[in-house]
């Protein structure tokens, strides 16, 4: 398997993932809703290593402007994944933590979406690089 077929099945397996965590949260599942939370977790975790991976191929510099935005997204997705985590916590014992943990989630679930847009759109701009790694 090559890099990029890894990748594309590692988002793939994410995003259904990331689907099944949304449809557990919205059922009040529980028990489904925190194994999938931690297999979307490793899931994301191996398809950013393929990814970056698959980067190295590419020219990404000559991508423009997309390529900043995508990786300071990227970065900023990542760390702000804490929120929905900690408050998805406070949310198992809280209604107040339940509301804000819905709020939180759902600002996640967009900003992964942006970012799967916007490294779909750097890596189709990006040209390859030669063997030679020029
Ligand atoms: C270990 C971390 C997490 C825990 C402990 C947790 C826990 C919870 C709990 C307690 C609920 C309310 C449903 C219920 O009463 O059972 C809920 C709802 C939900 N969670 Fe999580 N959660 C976690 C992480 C996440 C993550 C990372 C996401 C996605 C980014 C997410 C997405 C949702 C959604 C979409 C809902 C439904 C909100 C709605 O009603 O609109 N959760 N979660």
């Amino acid at each position: 398997m090559t890099d990029a077929q890894a990748f594309l099945a590692g988002l793939v397996t994410t995003v259904a993932l990331l689907g099944g965590v949304i449809v557990s949260g919205l059922r009040e599942a529980r028990r489904a809703h925190i194994p999938l939370v931690l297999c979307f977790f490793a899931s994301l975790a191996l398809t950013i290593y393929y990814a970056e991976r698959m980067g190295r191929a590419l020219d990404l510099e000559a991508a423009g402007w997309i390529t900043p935005v995508h990786l300071g997204l990227a970065k900023g997705t990542t760390v702000a994944y804490v929120l929905p985590v900690a408050t998805g916590f406070l949310a198992l014992s809280s209604e107040r933590w339940k509301a804000r943990h819905k709020v939180l989630a759902w600002l996640l679930v967009a900003l992964t979406l942006l970012t799967v847009g916007t490294g779909a759109w750097m890596a189709l701009s990006a040209p390859p690089l030669d063997p030679a790694g020029r």
